[in-house]
């Protein structure tokens, strides 16, 4: 048996500490201010993000992308987007062995967890050469662009125009841009939110968006709070190289005018309408059942390197207040609340480790609410295998 150090007997508190033994990423901390000290796998079971980056309440850890806790002996004791018990399979047991001895904290060598998976799709993935990828807005005139690694002149590149933004695809691509949303939707009132660089892989930007389970932890501060923490089971429907879900959920709309006007509940119905196109072509369409408003979001992710993605967000409007056409300041409104809540989704993607997406499906835990995810993973390794 090899005894690693980890860390000072006085650096570990009841906030969690990143730690390594041996280049492992492990997270230690006390369950109570006295205990001995406990160490984790820094990594979620669920989708590996770093529990260095959890919450300590009560002597668990909770995960800040959906939620888990686990204990203090790394059972998984609350899985919140469904009933019942969490699968064993969630919890981070074996848990390496701890010594304290004369000041310092070490872990068994010889039994700590696996590595972080290495088969990923990141960014610079040569498959991605075949296929369309956003370069800039129209509005940008962009003419020397990082993608994928490398640096393509726009003149010089296979592009095409679509929503106002530029389209390079290196190779022949495999797949054509999204359809048009519903013919409705050319007729909304559009607006871009500035796009947005994150270092996660477009991949896991890509999972993020079509993440269901998050919103009342990452989102806490926006929409987040009154959402509920069960996820309804949903189902997805397979498109060639996409997918498309639609989901009917209760939401509260207090900005509503037929609420503030006594005509409705606060409590009201939403059908949430996801399509996703290969590699990073997303939409999400929100259509308000009672009170009338849609609101479509286009969501498409540029992977320029292997360090960073860039993000575009357009925002399609109509009948948001109670008339057809938005005048500019409920836009305005309406595209900062979603810049706030792009805000917080980027900063839950910059406490990722992992390089790109786990293409294996054993390499993270998929529930039931991960079904738009399971069917991304899919894709995208279809879609790398045909290359
Ligand atoms: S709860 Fe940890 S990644 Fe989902
Ligand atoms: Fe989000």
């Amino acid at each position: 048996m090899e005894w690693l150090p980890i860390a000072r007997e006085t650096e570990i508190g009841s906030r969690p500490l990143a730690v390594t033994a041996g280049g492992v990423p492990l997270v230690a901390f006390r369950p109570t201010p006295e205990a001995d000290p406990v160490v984790f796998p820094d990594r979620c079971p669920h989708r590996l993000v770093p529990l260095s980056a959890a919450t300590a309440e009560d002597g668990r850890l909770r995960c800040a992308y959906h939620g888990w806790e686990f204990d203090a002996a790394g059972t998984c004791v609350t899985l919140p987007s469904q009933e019942g018990s969490p699968p064993p399979r969630a919890s981070l047991t074996p848990l390496p062995r701890v010594r304290v001895n004369d000041g310092l904290v070490y872990v068994d060598a010889s039994a700590l967890p696996p590595s972080d998976p290495t088969d990923l799709l990141t960014n610079e993935d040569p498959a991605l050469r075949r296929a369309w990828h956003p370069v800039g807005l129209v509005s940008e005139r962009p003419e020397e662009v990082q993608l994928l690694g490398e640096t393509f002149r726009v003149s010089e590149s296979r592009t095409q125009e679509r929503w106002g933004m530029v389209w390079l695809a290196p190779e022949e691509p495999r797949i054509g841009l999204f359809p048009d949303p519903d013919p409705d939707d050319r007729d909304y009132t559009g607006a871009w939110l500035p796009p947005a660089r994150t270092p996660a892989s477009a991949g896991l930007v890509s999972d993020n968006f079509l993440d269901v389970a998050h919103f009342p932890f990452v989102h806490a501060k926006t929409f987040g709070a009154a959402e509920e923490k069960l996820v309804d089971r949903y189902e997805v429907t397979g498109e060639p190289w996409g997918c498309r879900s639609v989901q009917d959920q209760w939401f509260d709309n207090p900005e509503d005018p037929g609420v503030i006007a006594g005509l409705r509940p606060v409590r009201q119905r939403r059908r949430a309408t996801y399509v996703y196109r290969a590699p990073f072509q997303l939409m999400l369409r929100l259509e308000e059942l009672d009170a009338g408003a849609v609101k479509t979001i286009l969501f498409f992710a540029q992977p320029e390197s292997n360090a960073s993605t860039r993000i575009y967000t357009k925002m399609l409007f109509h009948g948001v207040g109670g008339v057809p056409v938005p005048p500019a300041e409920v836009i305005e409104r309406e595209c900062a609340f979603e810049e706030a809540v792009l805000a917080e989704d980027l900063e839950l993607q910059r406490k990722l480790r992992i390089t790109g997406m786990p293409l294996r499906m054993r390499d993270e835990l998929h529930v039931r609410a991960d079904l738009l995810g399971v069917h991304l993973r899919r894709v995208l390794a279809e879609f790398r295998t045909a290359a």
